[in-house]
């Protein structure tokens, strides 16, 4: 979404009370807002195949719109955008109008929204509380819906869904897909199947792997894939991707195939359509959440993606007389899984060594899709967490502890690293042993340590463990750090393990060029690289000579320091001459320079004794003035104090900002005393939303938090 000047402010319902005279004015700009991004979202998702937006997203962002439209009926836009079914249609095909609309499905997100959806029905059909209402549950698909024609038991066209009316012609492409069948014996004159086409993660998996040796465009989830597949204009393209179809509806028919949805979905399965073994039948709505939670516990072992399951009234007489509201029918609802929660196997825990020697548990996962991400790697926090305690030393998931080979529900929130919230104790194996926290260091082997009250074990070995070593380089070139073009944790990863390129430390990035021009590494010989990327990064390393004292703080990576607290010391000490003299001759708890660097708000004992102990080593001071001595850095400047409109607030920045780079942009708010972050959260003042910006401006906007575009964001540092 890109926020514009007419539409700077998100308005949550709760900031609606105070606005007075300009409460529907404002109303029908954030209304206009969510419209704008709700069919951007429908464009990306439907007609390109590239959504930027996740599903979970998009359905808060389609919800929030429909409170509105409920609250402020008055206020409706003329051209809703929760009437329109799929996205524009795209250039490419042919069209074909379907006989009977393909539709869309109304939602539930709990329990109470599947009774509500029973009362409805008993409701609109006059049946008491104690008749039968019978149900089919199954699950839901995350593919595309496809509508195949028969007549006379002969394919005669299949048409993707559209905008629910006109659909595309993709027929040959339909006759190259193995599930599909070209004739049927048995079958009504006219029979008009709908189903879903979809890829498993295995063959979405090889796909991709085929399109990275290919050099070709990578998918970023199987429904992507397999939309990007179906609708191929040449079908020779289509018939090479493993795409499958699974028929769980029908539109046009000359004659019946069934009583009840359920009888018809044996018949089209008896005319040699695949469908759904997980498809029931339920006598009542308890019986159909029980079998919501049996579809959901077997999700991830699927192998391929579903997002809810589908409950149709089963009797067909039934959903007759429900009929169809304006895109959805009365007789059917997706139950929708919580959108950050999933379960899966916990198939290995690894333990990462990072730059201050952490030793940090990832869980390896049997790959879920969560909230549309798929996610093969969660955090495990550290070896308390796995035993099934928390910091304070309460107990977690009732003293639960998590096991290799568990049953476990992992829990996605936003960009937040996936986590392990449960453990499924039923489902863990008779012969499994309780997880043995490593006490060495798994890279270098020292011993590992755990300091009093620290619920981290660390590799005792310090700057010589080659992982500590890796991460240390990593982070200096982060982007909160040194941040050099062309040289991210990949490229460091590969430069350390080269012998020849010689990067033990951040100082030998500094020399790359002068040992290459003095023939002794020859970058531009290595694979994957050229004289032009050489000669680029060469140049990027040099424009990184140039550094603030904060990065540069930051960059040293020394533990508690973090971005803030390096700009609280920089902005402290101003130059680095200063910095540097102080920290080499504190000591700790006496000294005067010792109360001086305890004095800054914001920096503690702890960290202070960080501080202290890295200028205290000797090693560390000489590879830190070596490191100094290839740079050139600015002093800090002053704040700009409380005349800065910005002062005090925080503020995040997402999408692409066109005038200055993200950097400058973080840097210049920071000098004005805002603090920057990465997230979204309530305590967020500002988002600042550039080109293309996502799922942060949509949170930023559900929240309520202020947006502003770039153009405004330059009116508002331009200090007068
Ligand atoms: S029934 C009139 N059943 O979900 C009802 N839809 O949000 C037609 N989907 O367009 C749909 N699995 O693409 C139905 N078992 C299932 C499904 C399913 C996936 C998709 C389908 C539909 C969308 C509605």
């Amino acid at each position: 979404m890109t926020a514009n000047k007419d539409s700077k402010i998100g308005l949550g319902e709760s900031h609606l009370g105070f606005l007075g005279d300009k409460k529907d004015e404002m109303i029908v700009v954030e209304m206009k807002h969510a419209s704008i991004s709700l069919r951007k979202a429908n464009l990306e998702y439907y007609t390109n195949d590239t959504p930027s937006m996740s599903d979970a997203d998009y359905d808060v962002l389609k919800r929030h719109y429909e409170k509105l439209e409920l609250n402020f009926p008055h206020l409706k836009l003329k051209n809703s955008p929760i009437n329109e079914i799929g996205g524009p249609l795209s250039e490419g095909f042919s069209k074909i109008e379907h006989n009977v609309r393909m539709l869309s499905l109304g939602n539930a997100f709990n329990s109470k929204d599947v009774k509500d959806f029973d009362d409805r029905i008993r409701k609109y059909l006059n049946l008491g509380p104690t008749e039968i209402v019978e149900y089919t549950a199954e699950p839901k698909i995350d593919g595309l819906s496809l509508s195949v024609m028969y007549e006379y038991g002969e394919l005669v066209y299949a048409a993707t869904r559209g905008d629910g009316v006109i659909g595309e012609n993709v027929t040959n492409n339909a006759r190259v897909i193995d599930s599909i069948p070209k004739v049927l014996v048995g079958a009504p004159d006219k029979l008009e199947v709908r189903g879903e086409i979809y890829m498993t993660h295995e063959d979405f998996h090889q796909l991709n792997i085929k399109s990275a040796e290919d050099k070709k465009r990578l998918f970023s989830n199987p429904r992507n894939a397999a939309a990007g597949s179906l609708r191929q204009l040449d079908c020779e393209i289509t018939k090479q991707r493993p795409l499958k179809f699974i028929a769980y509806a029908w539109g046009a028919l000359s004659s019946s195939i069934g009583e009840t949805q359920f009888t018809s979905i044996q018949t089209m399965k008896n005319l040699g359509f695949k469908v759904n073994p997980l498809t029931f039948n339920c006598a009542s709505t308890e019986e159909l959440l029980v079998h919501y939670n049996l579809i959901e516990q077997k999700r991830a072992t699927l192998g391929y993606d579903i997002d809810g399951v589908v409950y149709k009234v089963n009797n067909l007489s039934f959903q007759e007389r429900l009929g169809f509201r304006s895109t959805t029918p009365r007789w059917a609802i997706a139950h929708k899984f919580a959108a950050e929660l999933a379960w899966t196997w916990l198939e290995a825990i690894e333990i990462q060594v990072g730059r201050t020697g952490a030793l940090s548990p990832v869980a390896r996962l049997k790959p879920v899709t969560v909230g549309g991400v798929v996610v093969s790697n969660a955090t495990l926090h550290n070896e308390d967490y796995i035993a099934g305690w928390d910091s304070q030393g309460n107990a977690l998931r009732e003293g639960q502890d998590i096991r290799i080979g568990d049953w476990v529900q992992v829990y996605r929130a936003g960009d937040v690293i996936p986590k392990i919230a449960n453990v499924d104790l039923s489902k863990r194996g008779v012969g499994s042993v309780v997880y043995d926290f490593p006490k060495n260091c798994p890279v270098c082997g020292s011993i590992a340590v755990r300091d009093l009250g620290d619920a981290v074990r660390r590799c005792g070995s310090g700057i010589t463990c080659p992982a500590q070593k890796i991460e240390r380089l990593k982070h200096f070139v982060g982007r909160s750090a040194f941040d050099i073009e062309g040289l991210g944790g990949k490229q460091i990863e590969s430069f350390f393990n080269d012998d020849l390129l010689s990067i033990e430390g951040p100082s030998d990035i500094f020399t790359l060029r002068k040992r290459d021009e003095q023939n002794a590494i020859k970058l531009q010989d290595r694979d994957g690289w050229g004289k032009k990327s050489a000669e680029k990064l060469f140049d990027a390393i040099d424009i990184s000579r140039t550094i603030s004292l904060g990065r540069l703080i930051f960059s040293l990576g020394i533990r508690q320091v973090g971005e803030q607290a390096s700009n609280l010391l920089a902005n402290h000490y101003k130059t680095w001459q200063k910095f540097f003299e102080e920290m080499i001759t504190t000591e700790e708890a006496s000294s005067t320079s010792w109360e001086d660097v305890n004095s800054i708000d914001g920096v503690g004992p702890v960290m202070a004794d960080s501080l202290v102990g890295t200028f205290r080593n000797p090693s560390q001071v000489k590879a830190i003035q070596n490191l100094v001595s290839h740079l050139s850095i600015q002093d800090a400047e002053p704040h700009l104090g409380l005349e800065s409109p910005i002062f005090g607030k925080t503020l995040v920045f997402t999408g692409t900002l066109e005038r200055m780079s993200r950097a400058e942009a973080k840097a210049t708010a920071e000098r004005m005393g805002a603090k920057v972050s990465g997230s979204v959260s309530s305590k967020t003042d500002i988002l600042i939303a550039g080109l293309e910006a996502g799922s942060k401006a949509k949170k930023a906007i559900n929240l309520g938090i202020k947006v502003i575009d770039e153009d405004a964001w330059a009116e508002l540092i331009e200090v007068k």
